[in-house]
């Protein structure tokens, strides 16, 4: 989502005259796009802030901003602190920018931090930074209001917000005509997308049927609303991915109480289920939180079974971070000792590896489409590319180029890559 969100303020500055560069040396204007999801996440700003203190030496002129949602949690307090920020945007006030920069080029200081109902940047052409040329991130909502307990997110992006169909399929289009072949439908909680009568299922039908050479995927979704008629339109349209990121947080029913998840161990099995049946060959990944409050072993060991039940192709884990402003930190206590969320978290990393290493053990044999997105990393004859499953595969080049659809038949792995084959 920052990303899009990056992409989206480099458009606003351009139109205004300002030049992206990617050379920190070169730029008067730095803007720094911040998450606030955990604390660590915050600490490395702070880090990157006392780094920039030596380019504002150098160039005394410099404008540096925070924006994006630390710019929005703390507000007047960045500008007052030691660090020299100028600008403190927050992520509905993006259009605000040029003229908060105009004003600390004339030695002011400038915030905006309102949130709104309404803002979606919907006709606002995103500037594409990544290099691949070959898939790119449509934003299609903003904002969440699902409100669980330990989450920062409802407070630093606001109330949910649907952007207009036409403009995200015109987006869409304008993207594939220029040689995309990957779009990505973006919001903090996808199935809840809602513009007039057009629901998520409709949208992503309207999308996927631009090409059937354009794959569309989505992220996230929230497993209280992922319904049959989403599955029904994914196992209708080959080219809507077999990979759907559900993030679990916990496989405790009790525990997903207490984090305001809205959904029970049972509620989410049968949502696994139904993908199952929809879409066999469908890639699950996840999140969780290890050490949320008042976490039991009982409670940490139901996680690790719902992963094994569920046999996660692939997870991303979070020791809980209390975050200020949220119902958690003032009503649920961070009482999970650290030492105990440390030893949780590296068991469910553990259970994961081995589980991914599994899910890429199974791929061995079988074939895939995968489409190009660059040249591996480690040898220049061979390229990279995901299979629809999102699983990343490194081949033989061939006469292959990026952006290019390879049939690819599975020949070996490690836990983190599929090795692979051209069927010729
Ligand atoms: N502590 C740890 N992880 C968190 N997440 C959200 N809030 C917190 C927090 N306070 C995780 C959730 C979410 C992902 C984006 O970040 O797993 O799905
Ligand atoms: Fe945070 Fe929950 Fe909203 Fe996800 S659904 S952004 S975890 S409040």
């Amino acid at each position: 989502m920052n990303v899009g969100d990056t992409e989206i303020v480099v458009s606003v500055m351009q139109q205004e005259g300002y030049v992206y560069t990617d050379n920190i040396e070169e730029a008067d204007v730095i803007l720094i796009n911040t998450c606030s999801i955990r604390d660590n996440a915050e600490q490395r700003i702070w880090g990157r802030l006392t780094d920039l203190k030596r380019y504002r030496r150098a160039k005394p002129g410099l404008v540096i901003g925070i924006i994006g949602c630390m710019a929005e949690r703390l507000k007047e307090k960045l500008v007052e602190g030691p660090y020299g920020v100028d600008i403190v945007s927050g992520p509905d006030a993006y259009r605000d920018l040029p003229r908060l920069v105009r004003g600390a080029e004339a030695g002011g200081k400038g915030i905006n931090v309102l949130l709104s109902t309404e803002e979606t940047y919907a006709e606002i052409a995103p500037v594409r930074l990544d290099r691949n040329g070959v898939s790119a991130f449509v934003a299609i909502m903003r904002g969440c209001n699902n409100f669980c307990s330990y989450c920062v997110v409802p407070y630093t992006r606001g109330r949910e917000r649907s952007r207009d169909p036409q403009t995200i399929v015109s987006e869409a289009r304008t993207l594939f005509e220029n040689g995309y072949r990957e779009v990505t439908l973006l919001g903090q909680n996808v199935n809840s997308y809602k513009a007039g009568d057009v629901g998520f299922p409709e949208l992503m039908q309207r999308v996927a049927a631009i090409s059937p050479l354009l794959r569309v995927r989505f992220a996230t979704s929230h497993p209280k609303d992922i319904s049959d008629g989403l599955l029904e339109v994914m196992a209708s349209m080959p080219n809507i991915c077999r990979a759907i990121h559900l993030p679990a947080q916990s496989g405790s029913t009790s525990m997903l109480g207490r984090m305001n998840r809205k959904y029970t161990r049972e509620w989410y099995l049968d949502r696994v289920a139904a993908i199952r049946r929809y879409l066999p060959d469908c890639g699950i990944t996840t999140d969780l939180i290890a050490g949320f409050s008042g976490e039991t072993e009982e409670e940490h060991a139901q996680t690790l079974s719902l992963m094994r039940e569920v046999g996660y192709d692939f997870a991303f884990m979070f020791k809980y971070s209390e975050r200020p402003g949220t119902y958690a930190e003032k009503h649920l206590p961070d009482d999970v000792p650290d030492e105990v969320k440390s030893q949780r978290l590296s068991e469910i990393i553990a259970l994961q590896n081995e589980l991914g290493h599994a899910s890429n053990l199974r791929d061995v044999d079988s074939e895939f489409e995968v489409l190009v997105e660059g040249t591996s990393k480690r040898d220049k004859n061979q390229l990279s590319g995901r299979t629809s499953q999102n699983k990343v595969v490194v081949f033989d080049r061939g006469g292959h180029n990026v952006g290019d659809y390879v049939r690819v038949r599975i020949t070996g792995c490690t836990p983190a890559t599929l090795f692979g084959e051209e069927i010729v």
